[in-house]
């Protein structure tokens, strides 16, 4: 089967991954959820104890730590050092304090070479995340930009987080998601950012089959 790089960029709660993972089955490619790789180095800093600001420590615990996001079989399950730690990620307090990592040019450069390590171990692969059309894949096959309304992707994270049985208020999750929005979109490297030769779609009023199909029409 040929080779295959399919970019799916956009903001928190776009629906990346969910779509990312269906089409991934579709092309019968791999599924890479990069913002899972960002989650998992902040979590395990956080839990080893490393100065989040220390790029050298973080790099240095990066090299003595096993990552492990191969298992793309179904949901991407992310484990360090062995231990399945796909719900410790995706908490609230992970995901307040990975700026510090997604902010660091030296930690972003040793994740976008493992990204494409990847890429080139599955040959065909779906990849989501901030930076995938415009930095990691800027030659990808395919690239689409998935934007929504912030209350609308607040309210899907509500449901997301209440299903992982966290309180939250939605207006604060919109706050917070408008906050992550600006800190993504002005970061120094690997900004967010619609690449000038993606596929723009507004998922705001669709169903997840509805950006499917208009993927999958625009690959085919
Ligand atoms: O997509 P998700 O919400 O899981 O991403 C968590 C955080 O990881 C984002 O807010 C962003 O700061 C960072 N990230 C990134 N580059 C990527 C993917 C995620 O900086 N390619």
């Amino acid at each position: 089967m040929d080779k295959l790089i399919v970019t799916i960029d956009g903001p928190a709660g776009s629906g990346k991954s969910t779509i990312a993972k269906l089409l991934a089955e579709k092309l019968d490619a791999r599924f890479l959820d990069t913002g899972a790789m960002y989650r998992a180095v902040t979590f395990a800093a956080m839990r080893k104890n490393v100065d989040l600001h220390d790029e050298q420590a973080i790099l240095s615990m990066i090299a003595a730590t096993e990552f492990d996001f191969e298992r793309t079989d179904g949901p991407m399950t992310v484990r360090i050092d062995g231990e399945d730690v796909n719900s410790d990620i995706r908490t609230s307090h992970v995901t307040s304090h990975v700026k510090y990592i997604a902010n660091s040019p030296a930690v972003r450069s040793e994740l976008v070479r493992m990204q494409r390590e990847y890429a080139q171990k599955a040959q065909r692969i779906v990849t989501e995340g901030r930076d995938q059309g415009t930095v990691v894949f800027p030659d990808a096959d395919y690239k689409f930009f998935l934007t929504a309304d912030a209350r609308e992707r607040a309210r899907r994270r509500l449901k997301d987080l209440e299903a992982a049985g966290e309180t939250v208020d939605l207006d604060k999750l919109q706050q917070q998601i408008e906050t992550r929005d600006a800190e993504d979109e002005n970061r120094k490297v690997g900004a967010l950012k619609c690449a000038y030769d993606a596929m723009k779609i507004d998922s705001t009023k669709l169903d997840i089959e509805g950006v499917v199909a208009a993927i999958l029409d625009h690959i085919r």
